[in-house]
Parts: C-alpha cells; structure tokens; sequence
C-alpha cells in the first residue's frame, strides 16, 4: 500500500533522509521513533507530497511526486506544527469537510469527544485556539475523514490526559485495515497502538521491529472536560 524506495532528501549540505526503503501493508501500525532531528518529519512530508525526493515514494501504486491529489486521497494528516489559518473555525471546518467530502458534524463530533466544542468555538480564528485545541481539531478531522491511510506527526503531544486517552481508543477502535503512521517520543503510547517501530537515525532506518501492543484499558481512562473559548 505505501512503497518508500531509496528515499534521499538534503537540505544543502545536510542528508536529512538516506537511501530510506520500507513498505507498509494494510492493517499496519507503524511508529516512527528516533532523535530530535532524525528525519520522521521528513519522510512524513515526502509520503504527503509537501517535499521532493530522490528515489520514489508510491501510495496504493500511485507515485505521490506525479499524482499528489490522486495519492493523498487514501490519507489524513494530522501535522506536527498547526497551519496559522487566519480564519474562523467554523470556515476552517467546513473547508476540511468539503476537501474530504464528509459532514462538518462528524468533525464536530469527534472534537466533542475530545472535549472540544465546535459550535462554542466557530467563530474563534483558528490561529487563536490553543495549542491542544487546535491538535484536537485536526485530529478529529483527520479522524473523522475515515481514510485508508492516518499519519500523525506527534498528534497528541499538547493533548490533555483525557484527549490522548480518546485519541488512541478511536485509533485502535478504527477499521482493521487502516494504516496507522505515528511520530512520538512518548514509550507508553507506542506501547497502546504500535504493532511495528521504526527507528530513525541520521536520516536512516537503524532498527524495524515488530512489537506486541499492550492496550490500556479504556475505562481506566479519565473523561475529557469540556474547554473553554
Ligand atoms: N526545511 C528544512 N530546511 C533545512 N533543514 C531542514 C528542513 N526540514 C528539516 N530539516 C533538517 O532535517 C533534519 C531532520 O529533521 P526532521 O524534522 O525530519 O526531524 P524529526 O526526526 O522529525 O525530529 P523531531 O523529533 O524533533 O520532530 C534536521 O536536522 C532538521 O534541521
Ligand atoms: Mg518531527
């Protein structure tokens, strides 16, 4: 389903990805491990197109340099550092939904699980949401799109307890032949919902192992409160 093939990325004299080959198959969920600074954000913005590459980078057989919007279709991102959009939340929703083609209720529903309320917020500008806020809107947008494909780039690391908490049972509660690709630099959640680790080193794959997952128990999960705007 995604096929990495001698990826390469240098930023001037620095190799931020080398030579990085890997396949991941439907069902897979997949965390990407490694130091500050050793390229999963990288490869993250390649498999979406948002960088050039040397080798070549296939999503469902499609090449993502020559077909972005065919490619990314299959995928959901939830990035690590929020886009500034200027505009209200309500505006800024109802252009995920219409990009997606789903309901902006179902992202609103979805944030509500997170504690967050849409219809309080709508008129906020989404720049001016705090930092959990804004995560737990793209999280629930991404979530809500209900892709073959989610990526997260450390997309709980501003949630709150109760979030985080929602956010991985809504993981491991989605279709079984989802992929999953997540950042994080927290061993606990990787313990939840990893069943493959890969870690980065130096812009190169150093270790790809298999992992046996060991879900916490959603009940012993607090319940989110609702925030303010
Ligand atoms: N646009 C850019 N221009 C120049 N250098 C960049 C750019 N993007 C990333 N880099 C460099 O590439 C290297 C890999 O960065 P990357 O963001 O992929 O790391 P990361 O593994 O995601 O780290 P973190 O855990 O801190 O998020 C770093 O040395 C970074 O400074
Ligand atoms: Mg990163």
């Amino acid at each position: 389903m995604i096929e990495v093939t001698n990826v390469s990325k240098n930023f001037g004299s620095l190799s931020a990805l080398s030579d990085v080959t890997l396949s991941v198959e439907p069902g897979e969920r997949v965390a990407f491990v490694g130091t500050n600074g050793s390229g999963k954000t990288t490869l993250l913005r390649a498999l979406l197109g948002l960088i050039r590459t040397s080798g070549r980078i296939s999503i469902a057989g499609i090449d993502v340099a020559r077909a972005p919007q065919h490619a990314l279709k299959h995928v959901a991102y939830i990035p690590q550092i929020a886009p500034p959009a200027d505009a209200p939340v309500r505006e800024v929703v109802r252009a995920i939904a219409a990009l997606r083609g789903i309901e902006p209720r179902r992202i609103a529903e979805r944030a509500l699980a997170f504690g967050l309320s849409l219809e309080l917020c709508a008129a906020t500008r989404f720049v001016h949401l705090s930092g959990g806020m804004k995560q737990k809107l793209l999280a629930a947008a991404a979530l809500a799109a209900d892709t073959p494909i989610l990526i997260g780039d450390e997309p709980t690391a501003n949630l709150d307890t109760a979030a985080r908490g929602v956010f991985f049972e809504q993981i491991q509660r989605s279709r079984a032949d989802r992929i999953v690709i997540l950042c994080s630099h927290r061993p606990d959640e990787l313990a939840q919902i990893a069943d493959r680790i890969i870690e980065f080193r130096e812009g190169r794959i150093a270790h790809d192992t298999l992992h046996a997952t060991n879900r916490a128990e959603s009940s012993a999960l607090p319940k989110p409160l609702r925030t303010a705007c």
